[in-house]
């Protein structure tokens, strides 16, 4: 069983205020309104896609995506995303990336799929850390880097846009 499927029952539990507290520096950092579409990548429990419009959420742990009642829930991972380029206003992900069988592929997923504004929470600890910040300079314009107690969140634009 992967691991996310053997923590699923505690994840909240041991998470959930900390995951809460990157979710609400976020929510102060982007301008959404009722028609906003967002896609939170690995998105677990949902916890991270607590927002007041349409959220679709997507993970490969069905233990965590059963405890999800936020927004519509996929089986599925960051490296093929089912959805056509430029679906989704804002697309985030908090705390997974780190976890991701092959970072380059989901992060080249997630800038497809997007239409221009991003969101990465990354976990500090994480030995990928630099690898994925390289990854996300290489793709995106980093706009502002907010250090949260674990992670740190980087607010990012596609360079197209620019
Ligand atoms: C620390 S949890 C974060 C969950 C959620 N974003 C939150 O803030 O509570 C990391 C998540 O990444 C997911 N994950 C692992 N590999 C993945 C992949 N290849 N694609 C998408 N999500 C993945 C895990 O299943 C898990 O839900």
């Amino acid at each position: 069983m992967a691991y996310y499927d053997v923590i699923a029952k505690g994840y909240n539990e041991l998470h959930r205020g900390e995951q809460l507290n990157k979710l609400s520096i976020i929510k102060e950092n982007i301008k959404i309104n009722k028609n906003t579409k967002i896609l939170d990548v690995g998105c677990g429990t949902g916890i991270s896609s607590g927002f007041e419009c349409f959220v679709a959420g997507i993970d490969p742990s069905i233990g965590l995506l059963r405890q999800n009642k936020n927004g519509k829930k996929i089986l599925g991972a960051a490296e093929s995303l089912p959805f056509k380029a430029n679906s989704f206003d804002y697309v985030i992900s908090v705390t997974a990336i780190h976890s991701f069988k092959n970072i380059r592929k989901s992060m080249e997923e997630m800038k497809r799929v997007g239409k221009g504004n991003f969101v990465f929470s990354i976990l500090k600890k994480s030995g990928k850390f630099g690898y994925i910040k390289k990854m996300i300079e290489e793709k995106f314009r980093i706009w502002k880097a907010v250090e949260e107690g674990k992670d740190t969140i980087f607010f990012c634009r596609a360079k197209s846009l620019e």
